[in-house]
């Protein structure tokens, strides 16, 4: 099959969890054929890691910022295999699939496991995770997702972050889809490994996560990780020394993402960024409801980051058809993720506006009108 030409494919809008929809100086600012060891690259990658501590309301050395080549996962098991020793013990709070991904890195990594386990529209309980805390001298460490990207649930990691702090136990989250459009004071939340990835609420290109340690943690890691390439502590010593990546770095993507933190600042920062998310959020939930669809998560749960939507009861509905229908007038939504209940996802993060809702709303009624499906009044 000839692939076609890209060039002339005008762009859709990603209503998706990443990659996203980027700024035209963020995509520009990839243009750029830079050697990994050029010195205006590794000022650029020094200022990145500087500025996602001061996202985090950290600096270094008390916290230091480290990149990792590849996707969030990466990042992820880059954290969760380099910081758990062998004699340690991993308390993992679940209700969504990236809390079920991080048991699959501990169960390949051999690392020792306990698991609470929620379900998928549930706040954990903080009763009984208090229990299994002071009741098990052996946990070190506890994991969390901060934003459930598989259903929009937000967790409450300042409420986790105080038992792990009473406990004594080391606190890891993963805040890879929140970091840049929450606020998140890491010392005060006393996490230890706070993650996430270039292409989420940054508004950069895929390529890249990072994990914001805890210096005096990240110390303990020397020698403890169980890959050569997601070991966390010989990735940090090698930026620190010399600026540079052991190994190839995604140089254009951090490019980009240098360029992201800048369009971050002009926006207002993090509260800049998080009234926008919420301004699209309210007005798509508000515009879907007054179509007549049905939301998986009570208000009160939910983050402005994602959004599922439960199919429509109506035998012709087939989400593939909705979802291609979309695509062709240019509009890009996300499948469901949710292993009990059926729904769709639209996320409302990236370079998007109300405007751009607004017409992802009006496109949603014209194929809903194409494909004969009646929503029934709520
Ligand atoms: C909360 C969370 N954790 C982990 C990941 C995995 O990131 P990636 O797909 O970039 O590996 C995602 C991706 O959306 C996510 O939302």
């Amino acid at each position: 099959m000839k692939t076609p030409d890209i060039s002339k494919i005008k762009d859709k809008l990603l209503f998706t969890p990443g990659p996203l929809t980027t700024a035209q100086s963020v995509k520009e600012a990839a243009l750029s054929d830079l050697g990994s060891r050029d010195s205006v690259f590794i000022a650029h990658v020094q200022q990145i890691r500087e500025k996602l501590l001061a996202l985090a309301h950290v600096g270094a050395p008390e916290y230091e910022a480290v990149i990792m080549q590849g996707s969030g996962t990466f990042g992820i098991e880059s954290a969760i295999s380099s910081a758990i020793p062998s004699n340690g013990m991993l308390l993992n709070i679940i209700n969504g699939a990236y809390g079920r991904r991080i048991s699959q890195i501990a169960r390949i990594h051999s690392i020792p496991l306990i698991e609470l386990i929620y379900d998928e529209n549930q706040l954990p309980d903080l009763e009984e995770i208090e229990s299994v805390l002071s009741g098990s001298e052996q946990i070190t460490h506890v994991a969390v997702i901060h934003g459930e990207t598989t259903t929009g649930l937000l967790n409450p990691i300042e409420e986790i972050g105080k038992l792990t702090a009473r406990y004594n136990k080391v606190f890891i989250v993963d805040a890879m889809s929140t970091f840049g459009a929450y606020d998140i004071d890491q010392k005060e939340l006393n996490i230890s490994y706070l993650i996430s990835s270039s292409n989420k609420c940054i508004e950069g290109i895929p390529g890249f996560s990072y994990v914001l340690a805890k210096g005096s943690e990240l110390q303990k890691c020397k020698g403890r990780a169980r890959t050569l390439s997601l070991d966390l502590y010989d990735q940090w010593a090698g930026l620190n020394s010399n600026g540079q990546f052991r190994f190839t770095p995604p140089v254009q993507s951090l490019l980009a993402f240098h360029e992201a933190l800048i369009q971050l600042e002009k926006e207002g920062g993090v509260n800049g960024r998080a009234e926008r998310y919420s301004v699209n959020n309210a007005l798509l939930v508000g515009e879907m409801k007054e179509l007549g669809f049905e939301l998986y998560l009570p208000a009160n749960i939910r983050s402005y980051i994602i959004t599922s939507f439960l199919y429509p009861v109506h035998t012709d509905f087939s989400f593939e058809k909705f979802y291609s229908a979309l695509n062709e007038k240019g509009f890009v939504i996300y499948p469901g993720k949710l292993s009990k209940v059926d729904c769709f996802r639209i996320g409302n993060i990236g370079q998007l506006f109300p405007h751009d809702i607004q017409k992802l709303v009006d496109a949603i009624e014209s194929v809903l009108f194409e494909l004969k499906i009646e929503l029934a009044e709520l």
